[in-house]
């Protein structure tokens, strides 16, 4: 096995045992940085923080709102009009693609890819009460992904290409199956100057922190897959007590649904090493929108 795959394996495991039972508590099922917002017992709040309004939050089946693991409202960004086909990588529970299937109408049509069999599973739960019928989730992996070239209009993303190892082929297949004149908007967690110690350490990655890139390594990749018109539109930055909500509610947890590596064989961290940590990436982790067009 390669060690991209081990990574996207491990990945995969963590968000499987990040999605919520039936009835069990939204609290310990935090990921990529939603909770970095709120407190983390209060999910509903944390994304409305996420940039979600209250009537968006409104529309949707629950469990899509308290198994919604990203760190922004993509299609807040985006002016998809009605029969659009809108493309969102790393689909989880279904949220986004719940979104924009209601912003495309009947005409249009929203599909996800995912690559974790118990998100694309509890993404289907989500589709089914929804009573939307122009939503799909197909099972694949954002570096090869399992649609047509030049097939969607729009391509969206909440908080999954940081876990990506293999960033430069997620934007050429970006910029594969755009139409020409289509737009991408991902919410990603970016970096900058993160420490080594930080970058090193797994039990980070699939908490969205050490995988993440920087800004210029960001719109440089979208640029070299061939997109223009690539900008930040919008950031979110997280302060000390924020990052210290979100590595104590990712990583404290034994034994829990958390997706931030407590489940691994590297162990969790203390509160006093997530208070460090915390202090140490104030001003280091951000949310931030990315917009691009294909020529
Ligand atoms: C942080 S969650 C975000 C889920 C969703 N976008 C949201 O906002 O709730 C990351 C999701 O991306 C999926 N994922 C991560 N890496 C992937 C890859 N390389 N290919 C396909 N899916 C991936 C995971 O299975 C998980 O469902």
């Amino acid at each position: 096995m390669t060690q991209e795959q081990a990574i996207r394996d491990q990945v995969a495991q963590d968000y499987a045992k990040a999605v919520l039972r039936p009835g069990a508590a939204p609290s310990s099922s935090s990921c990529c940085g939603v909770d970095a917002c709120c407190q983390p017992e209060q999910k509903g709040v944390a994304v409305k923080s996420a940039g979600y309004s209250a009537d968006e939050l409104a529309s949707l089946p629950e469990d899509a709102v308290v198994n919604s693991f990203g760190c922004g409202n993509p299609t807040a960004f985006t002016n998809v009009k009605k029969g659009d086909v809108v493309l969102d990588l790393g689909s989880g529970a279904g949220i986004d693609i719940l979104l924009a299937a209601k912003k495309v109408g009947p005409t249009g049509r929203a599909i996800g890819i995912d690559m974790t069999d118990k998100m694309i599973a509890k993404a289907n739960e989500n589709i089914a009460n929804s009573g939307l019928d122009n939503v799909e989730v197909r099972k694949g992996i954002i570096e090869n992904m399992p649609i047509e070239d030049a097939s969607v209009d729009w391509v969206i993303s909440n908080c999954v290409i940081n876990l990506s190892p293999e960033k430069t082929k997620v934007f050429k297949e970006i910029a594969r199956v755009l139409k020409p004149g289509g737009q991408v908007l991902v919410s990603d967690l970016v970096v900058e100057d993160l420490p080594e110690s930080v970058r090193n350490d797994p039990r980070l990655y699939s908490c969205c922190v050490s995988g993440a890139i920087n800004e210029t390594q960001y719109l440089q990749g979208l640029r070299d897959a061939g997109l223009e018109d690539v900008e930040v539109v919008d950031r979110f930055v997280y302060n000390s007590e924020q990052l210290k909500a979100f590595l104590a509610s990712e990583i404290l947890e034994e034994n829990t649904s958390s997706c931030c590596g407590s489940d691994s064989a590297s162990g969790g961290l203390s509160a006093e090493q997530a208070s460090a940590m915390a202090s140490d990436l104030e001003g280091k982790i951000w949310s931030a929108n990315f917009s691009a067009r294909k020529p």
